[in-house]
């Protein structure tokens, strides 16, 4: 990417995704997201880019959010017919799948992170890139080496980029239990899901997104062809702020994934975009509240949260 080049991603998502594009000299372009799974909308996309024929668009970067992938089969499409690349945000995605094809093999390249609150974490800061294409590889390999393939014989300019030793040998031991990990994430979440349906909070399964006083959590949708791995567990919910206080002053951890979108980030003000641009990102930024979920949590304890969520709402 050069600079003056634009890229399309989504506004609901840690701020990095975009970041990324501004480092590289290129302009951010939003595109609104898929109210059932909050990923980035490939109508939504197809959209903006007949709509706005967005200057010298190189290419879309989908983020699999909260550990779903998006759907790779439309941005697959969408890559073809426009002739972009896709470059996935595969930050919260370790080891989750679109019909069998894991995160980070999907677009031409993607970007995972271990920080230590990811589901497959590091001791420290740490992350890595994949590419299906070799060519890429190779460079991406020269990139963390301050841009030397040789010692010492320097092609372009890079970064010291390289993963410590010690975060490596943290994360070649974790790598072994990832996959029970995320399969139990799994099981959480299905057993958040039966719990909040049992107390009576939620509507019809799977159909609304809509929350209100008599129905006032909306339960994460998956995807059928995908396989999430619930870095998250990100319920809709009434009341949003009250509750996330309720159990706040409970001491059950609970957070939003994220408060503002980043088309009204103030850094980003420059791109010129208002309140209202993207209504389904500016809502969920209003609805979302990620509930505890790692592999250690108990049946007793994914209870108590439920119960509270159960005792505030019936106030
Ligand atoms: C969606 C997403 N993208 C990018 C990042 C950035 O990762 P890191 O902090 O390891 O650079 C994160 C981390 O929080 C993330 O959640």
């Amino acid at each position: 990417m050069s600079a003056g080049d634009s890229f399309l991603t989504t506004p609901f998502t840690f701020f990095a995704s975009a970041s990324s594009i501004t480092r590289c000299g290129g302009r951010p372009v939003f595109a609104d997201i898929d109210p059932a799974t909050f990923n980035l909308s490939a109508p939504a996309v197809e959209q903006a880019i007949e709509s706005q024929h967005p200057a010298k668009l190189k290419g879309i970067m989908p983020v699999h959010l909260y550990g779903q992938c998006v759907d790779a089969d439309a941005f697959d499409a969408l890559a073809a017919a426009h002739g972009l690349v896709i470059v996935e945000d595969a930050a919260q995605a370790f080891g989750a799948t679109w019909k069998g094809r894991h995160a980070g093999a999907i677009g031409r390249t993607a970007a995972f992170s271990f920080y230590p609150t990811k589901n497959l974490s590091a001791f420290g800061d740490a992350g890595a890139v994949t590419t299906t294409d070799v060519a890429v590889g190779e460079h991406m390999k020269r990139l963390r080496n301050h841009g030397a393939a040789r010692r010492y014989y320097h092609e372009e300019i890079g970064w010291n980029a390289r993963m410590d030793g010690i975060q490596g040998a943290v994360l070649r031991i974790k790598l072994r239990y990832i996959e029970q990990w995320n399969q139990r994430r799994r099981e959480i979440a299905a057993n958040y899901d039966q719990l909040l349906q049992k107390a009576g909070l939620t509507g019809a399964r799977g159909i609304s997104t809509h929350v209100d006083a008599s129905h006032p959590v909306a339960l994460p949708a998956t995807a059928a062809e995908a396989k999430h791995i619930f870095h998250q567990y990100v319920l809709r919910a009434d009341r949003r702020d009250a509750l996330r206080d309720f159990l706040h002053q409970r001491s059950i951890g609970c957070e939003i994934y994220y408060p503002v979108p980043l088309h009204l980030q103030q850094c980003f003000a420059y791109l010129g975009y208002k309140p209202g641009d993207f209504p389904e990102s500016e809502r969920a930024c209003a609805e979302v509240l990620a509930l505890p979920i790692f592999p250690e949590l108990t049946e007793p304890e994914q209870q108590q949260v439920v119960a509270a969520i159960a005792e505030f709402y019936s106030n």
